[in-house]
């Protein structure tokens, strides 16, 4: 393989850009030259691509977003579009693709592969939602984001003796309402994967009270219903008024964790690897920090990460 090309896909993530760097050094440590395709999926219809050499990705390992851009291109699951991108492609010679996004782009790569392309997805979401890996890069990062939030929001909950509630992203998924409720130690957490009781966050909040603690932290997930509602439930039954702070885009921002740049740079190259070795429609994924690769099928699964015990110790911690 002489020439494959990386697009970034989706939701953008910190850790893209040490993912996009890693990509272009190894390729070029083994004598490949890589193109980075402008936009997604949309940018993959049109061509719209430049070579990467090694300096173009210099300085970028600390920055966010993705210096490649990305987008939620919907026409792209129509087959003509996906037949359209291939022959820009083969015109430019390149042999192998890397798709790096959420599980929407890996079914676009899943489809891509199926037509012929060489693909190999490597897991990047802020939700860490990806079927088949324990890990996405990004979502360190944003844990990081919101528990900061967290802990700023709480100074001022205590100082007013409020109850917030604080509405994180995560899509369908918990993963970031439960890791960042646990780790800024929110009174309550309400996630998608796990059934709510009104009654007991109110009595949650009224224990607290009967102990002279004026403040509550509850943090709910995008997936489970937004904080204006959950607000509007818990008033009516308790006669509590709550704040509410939904801090959307902020989650998807800011520098990269050191454990983002570490696990881009491994997810990375090893995609890079997995291409060399003649591999496609396989995603890249660690479970227990070993680095391993799987059938893009897996995508299609509704597999969601066991939440039960993380779940349970937070409400444990929080009585
Ligand atoms: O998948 C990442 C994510 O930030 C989700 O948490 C959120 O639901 C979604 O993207 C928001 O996407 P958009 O910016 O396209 O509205």
């Amino acid at each position: 393989m002489r020439r494959i090309g990386v697009l970034t896909s989706g939701g953008d993530a910190p850790g893209m850009n040490a993912a996009i760097r890693a990509v272009v050094r190894k390729a070029n440590y083994h004598g490949v030259e890589v193109y980075g395709i402008y936009h997604g999926y949309e940018g993959f219809i049109q061509g719209k691509m430049e070579l990467l050499d090694l300096g173009s990705v210099g300085g970028i390992i600390q920055r966010g977003g993705t210096k490649l851009y990305s987008s939620r291109c919907a026409k792209f699951k129509e087959q003509k579009y996906q037949l359209q991108g291939i022959e820009k492609m083969k015109d430019a010679g390149i042999e192998g693709l890397i798709v790096i996004g959420g599980d929407g782009s890996f079914r676009g790569a899943y489809a891509l592969a199926d037509l012929g392309l060489k693909c190999i997805g490597v897991p990047a979401t802020i939700d860490n939602d990806v079927p088949g890996t324990e890990y996405t890069i990004g979502f360190d990062t944003a844990l990081n984001t919101v528990v900061n939030a967290v802990d700023k929001i709480r100074d001022t909950a205590t100082s007013h003796e409020n109850t917030f509630i604080i509405e994180v992203m995560g899509r369908h998924s918990g993963n970031i309402a439960l890791w960042s409720g646990l780790a800024a130690g929110a009174e309550s957490i309400i996630i998608p994967e796990e059934p709510y009781d009104i009654d007991e966050i109110i009595a949650r909040i009224k224990r607290g009270e009967a102990r002279r603690k004026k403040h509550s932290i509850i943090i709910v997930a995008e997936g489970v219903m937004p904080a204006s509602e959950l607000a509007r439930m818990l008033k009516e039954k308790s006669g509590i008024d709550m704040r509410i702070t939904v801090l959307g885009h902020i989650q998807r921002g800011g520098s990269p964790s050191a454990y983002d740049r570490v696990m881009a740079s491994r997810f990375g190259a090893f995609a890079v690897e997995l291409l060399l070795e003649g591999k496609t429609r396989r995603a890249v994924g660690i479970k227990n920090n070993q680095l391993y690769d799987y059938d893009l099928q897996e995508i299609f699964k509704t597999e969601q990460k066991n939440t039960s015990g993380l779940y349970t110790l937070s409400k444990e911690l929080s009585i």
